[in-house]
């Protein structure tokens, strides 16, 4: 999977260094070439020998020692990938400060390649407003964050600051490097339910289900295991499952969601649906008269995406330590107040992500061969995706969501 490719580690003096004994390892089962820098403080916690013996190379702290006929931290810029793991709050702050007080940190500011930075240290201190503020200037730099996982931590307490395994680190190592999705799963949902009045007739909306088809096309030649669930039948190499009305759709989602890597809903599931179905066709003028006004009485359907993120989230809490999975995101559509109606909308389904289009414009969304959408992170944090082709826009939905994946 990695072969011939240059990963460059660095640790900094966290609890967790001990883990990247084992990262490096399957680096090298995968064919990498590794080599490792540590901070002077990160020598305390881990071996040079024992990371020299399992990366088979030179294992580099000193700013000052030349042994190429270049200084090291720019001999050390020619990886594919830096992968700082792990990384504590002062050298992350260090970083996004453009800090270079020592080799990794000078090799960091010098470094042109992807960098992946995998955060580790109590919660008070990830926590700490000022280590959220480096991470988020990170990340809008263009660094790819493996935030910590909530569990046990060294410190005797629980909470979020646990170093993900050296199993996440390594996928997403892949992912960088090869920009796919092999062996995810993803459930994509598409297009308006009808919800059947009689055999013939339905109350629907104007959703075409294009936007969710392009997810589901994207995701599929990234490699990954497509299930689209969509109100009409689509003619992919994916498995599609059809399911036209709101209570077929809750039934097919609840059946697959959980064995996911993602869900995205954007298919547009009507709030209500007939509450008397006619098994036959409602006839007129059958009663002289009395046909000039026809009542439906309509029932609430299910909210689908606040129901699986519920049961998602229950899952998990009782798994404390183990990834949230699947990560879940959903679309609004919203003809006013977008930013507004999506933060309250993203609180209120408990999802990861909210994709919100204004439904308002004309040359845009519904029906259109393009959108323009705003990217909701649960902590709110917004990201602008402008105005470009559907299947352009599902290409960045996907790999800001797989960023977290
Ligand atoms: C045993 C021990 C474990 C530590 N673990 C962490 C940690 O997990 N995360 C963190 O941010 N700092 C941790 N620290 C504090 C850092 O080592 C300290 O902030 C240090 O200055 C970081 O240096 P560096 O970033 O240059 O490697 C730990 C300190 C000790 C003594």
């Amino acid at each position: 999977m990695l072969k011939n490719k240059n990963i460059l580690v660095g640790i900094t003096a966290g609890i967790a260094g001990y883990k990247i004994c084992e990262l490096i390892r399957m680096y090298k089962k995968a064919g990498a070439n590794v080599r490792v820098v540590l901070t002077p403080n990160a020598q305390h916690l881990v071996s040079k020998l024992t990371l020299q013996t399992l990366s088979n190379n030179e294992v580099y702290i000193e700013n000052f020692e030349i042994n190429n006929y270049k200084p090291e931290h720019i001999a050390l810029t020619e990886a594919d990938i830096f992968v700082i793991a792990p990384a504590t709050a002062n050298s992350i702050g260090k970083i996004a400060n453009g800090i270079c007080d020592n080799l990794l940190l000078s090799t960091a500011c010098a470094f042109a390649n992807p960098m992946l930075i995998v955060p580790a240290m109590n919660t008070n201190m990830w926590n700490n407003p000022f280590v959220q503020e480096n991470i988020k200037k990170l990340k809008t730099a263009g660094y790819h964050i493996l935030e910590p996982a909530d569990g046990f931590l060294a410190c005797g307490t629980n909470g979020v600051g646990r170093m993900r395994e050296p199993e996440d680190i390594f996928e997403k190592t892949v992912k960088i490097l090869t920009g796919r999705l092999d062996g995810k799963k993803i459930l994509i949902t598409a297009g308006g339910t009808k919800e059947k009045i009689d055999p013939v007739r339905y109350i629907s909306n104007s959703s075409s289900g294009k936007m969710g088809i392009a997810l589901a096309d994207n995701a599929y030649s990234m490699g990954a295991d497509v299930t689209l669930i969509s109100t009409f039948s689509v003619d992919r190499n994916y498995k599609n499952i059809v399911t036209p009305t709101a209570l077929e759709m809750e039934k097919a989602v609840k059946e697959n969601f959980a064995e996911q890597d993602c869900v995205i809903m954007a298919s547009a599931v009507a709030d209500y649906r007939v509450k008397n179905y006619s098994e036959q066709k409602i006839k007129k003028g059958v009663n002289e008269g009395k046909d000039d006004e026809l009542t439906l009485k309509l029932v609430k359907n299910p909210d689908i995406l606040k129901e699986i993120c519920a049961e998602r989230n229950a899952s998990n809490s009782r798994s404390a330590g183990v990834r949230v999975k699947p990560i879940i995101a959903g679309f609004c559509a919203e003809s006013e107040n977008l930013i507004e109606n999506a933060k309250i909308k993203i609180q209120n389904k408990g999802c990861d992500f909210l994709i919100a289009n204004d439904i308002s414009r004309k040359d845009i969304g519904f029906n259109s061969d393009e959108n323009e959408v705003y990217i909701l992170d649960k902590n709110l944090n917004i990201k602008h995706i402008e105005k470009d082709t559907k299947q352009n826009i599902a290409k960045r939905i996907l790999e800001e969501i797989f960023e977290q994946v």
